[in-house]
């Protein structure tokens, strides 16, 4: 999942492209490079790794040029090196394209375009790209039809930015997958994959869908089909500013994002809560209380951190809805053949709104007639678009790789659909008020946790040199184990296991010894007793155990090695209390082994190909 962006205007492009560049580099930082048109001739420019290689590159004085496009790179086809750094260029260089996706029959193509003499520089996908539009512009009347002549041609995933010399002024750009956007300026366009790219200069942009082709002038855009036939298009206006995609501050975003959560956690609150009437309202759900009472199964599917929401969605849903409740891998559940039908509610959760496997779940299910419904935090993104209704997170932008304030608004807003569900079933408007106000005292209880971060900070440098972690809960807090391993090695490199804490006896517990750090998250809940056994067995091994507890409860004093209080709250509502330790012991230690926290290796923040 790369970034693109791209400019056409008066101005000099590079330092507007390289700009955009870096607020896309979350998406991927294999390689980078731009493009510019300036005089009738292209400049390519590309280096591998992190923009800052790039800029380095490039000097203080950057290459001139009035329409430009710019890359980052997450490395699918061909290895993160210059050479297959993007853009890539034609035969004659009189055209170079930017890529986000992939070219599933690029392979044949290559050998075709082999065949009538084309010489390929890269290993890449992407480059039969220019190849066959430099094959078709001859014969065609514009930039455009080549490339809509192209399009027509592959197979796979595109999120596309084209330039030539042919036409200085223009960029083309086209979807199908892959997000992409036009921003509109004055007198100047942008085309971005998304709108942290272009929010320094306009807050205007028009989001392509599948199947899209953009042609972006100084003065004008135009959106066409693939047969180039006029299309009309809605222009929205983005509610993010700048500051919110800044660092604010902090040492990193991963921090910032962490330490947001009391405000982001509100903010999915906003506006949706019903104390006398103990339930909730939303603005968009877009279906009706009459049709989710038809609802007699629910499928969630969902990816990686947004999967453990899932999972403590299932929980919520069958407890307090009595709903059949069943969580799916999104890129398992898209390629088996699943029961649903037009009696399943099917939820995808997705952060970005932009995750291949996802996105194609949630169509698979439409396909088979169920309903579908969103919970997405990227306004405007291409699942919001897509399913039947949705809630937003408004968590506000996550740039940092790992997600966590997603996971707890992801959480808060699983909390709010079973509430309304559950009311229009077997909940009582008492039980709904207990649980209307627990949710709107969460806040508050987060700041709370927060304070903690600096005993959190001395806990990590224990843990700096630890091989392994086993990361252990029950009930609501099993999917809070998963998602603190997976925040530990996804960012500190430290192998981690998140595991159903009975489950230890079934295989992990052999893994225990005093060199391996065991995380219990046991708050004072329904399960409480039985994780407290689960915490001898590991003692009895001589396990070191790290103890999230609940603030006042001393059962874990002389057991646990290490403890972390956390306020008391409803049980479905504790992993919003519980998981927050858990994010920030995994920032302190990765920190502490020098790791790049917001960066981390061979990941990106959107997973937009499968
Ligand atoms: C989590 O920290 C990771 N960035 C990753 O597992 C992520 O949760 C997953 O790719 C799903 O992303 P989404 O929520 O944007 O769909």
């Amino acid at each position: 999942m790369c970034g693109i962006v791209g400019y056409t205007g008066p101005r000099q492009a590079a330092a507007l492209v390289l700009e955009g560049l870096r607020r896309l580099e979350y998406r991927g930082y294999d390689s980078a490079g731009l493009a510019l048109i300036e005089d009738g001739r292209i400049e390519v420019h590309k280096a591998a790794g992190k923009i800052s290689v790039l800029e380095k590159a490039l000097g203080a004085k950057l290459p001139a040029g009035h329409t430009g496009i710019a890359h980052t790179r997450w490395a699918t086809h061909g290895a993160p090196n210059t050479v297959n750094a993007h853009p890539h260029t034609d035969c004659g260089g009189t055209l170079a394209v930017v890529h986000n996706g992939i070219i599933e029959n690029a392979g044949a193509l290559r050998t075709a375009l082999g065949k009538r003499g084309h010489v390929f520089r890269s290993e890449t996908d992407t480059e039969v790209l220019a190849h066959l539009i430099e094959e078709l512009l001859p014969g065609t009347g514009s930039l455009v039809e080549a490339v809509a002549g192209a399009l027509h041609q592959v197979d796979g995933t595109y999120g596309i930015a084209v330039v030539s010399t042919r036409e200085p002024d223009t960029i083309v750009a086209a979807r199908r997958g892959s997000p992409l956007l036009v921003a509109i300026g004055s007198g100047e366009n942008f085309v971005a994959s998304d709108a942290s790219a272009v929010l320094a200069h306009t807050r205007s942009v028009v989001y392509l869908d599948d199947g899209e082709i953009a042609v972006v002038r100084p003065q004008d855009y135009r959106i066409l089909d693939l047969d180039t036939v006029e299309k009309e298009k809605t222009v929205t206006r983005v509610d993010w500013d700048l500051a919110t995609i800044e660092r604010g501050g902090h040492a990193h975003f991963m921090l910032k994002e962490i330490m947001e959560q009391p405000e982001s956690v509100r903010n999915t609150l906003r506006g949706r809560l019903l104390e006398e009437e103990g339930t909730v309202r939303f603005g968009g759900l877009n279906i009706s209380d009459e049709e989710l009472l038809k609802v007699q199964r629910i499928v969630i599917t969902a990816c990686g951190t947004s999967w453990h929401s899932a999972l403590i969605g299932e929980y919520m849903m069958e407890e307090l809805a009595r709903i059949p409740t069943e969580v799916e891998y999104a890129s398992e559940f898209r390629y088996r053949n699943p029961i649903v039908d037009e009696r399943t509610l099917v939820i995808g959760i997705s952060q970005s709104g932009e995750t291949a496997d996802t996105l194609a779940a949630l169509r698979e299910a439409k396909r088979r007639g169920a309903r579908t419904l969103g919970l997405i935090n990227v306004v405007g993104s291409t699942i919001a678009r897509e399913v039947d209704g949705g809630i937003y997170l408004h968590a506000g932008p996550e740039i940092g790789v790992a997600s966590t304030k997603a996971f707890t608004s992801q959480i808060v807003a699983m909390a709010l659909l079973t509430l309304k569900m559950g009311r229009l079933r077997a909940l009582s408007i008492l039980q709904g008020r207990d649980v209307v106000r627990a949710l709107a005292k969460l806040p508050e209880l987060v700041s709370r946790v927060l304070t903690k971060a600096p005993l959190i900070e001395q806990l990590a440098d224990r843990l700096i040199r630890a091989q392994n972690v086993l990361y252990l809960g029950r009930g609501y807090n099993f999917p809070v184990a998963l998602e603190g391993a997976l925040k530990l090695k996804e960012i500190s490199y430290i192998h981690a296991e998140g595991y159903p804490a009975a489950e230890m006896k079934h295989g992990p517990i052999a893994l225990i010894d005093d060199l391996m750090p065991v995380v219990f998250i046991a708050p004072k809940d329904g399960v409480h007793q039985k994780v407290v056994s689960n915490i001898e067995e590991v003692k009895a091994r001589g396990g070191r155990v790290i103890a999230i507890v609940t603030e006042g409860d001393t059962a874990l004093d002389k057991l646990a090695d290490h403890r972390i209080e956390i306020p008391e709250t409803l049980d479905l509502l504790t992993p919003v209390l519980s998981v927050v330790p858990l994010q920030l012991l995994a920032y302190y230690i990765a920190v502490r082994r020098g790791c790049n926290v917001d960066q981390p290796r061979n990941l990106a923040k959107s997973v937009t190909v499968e």
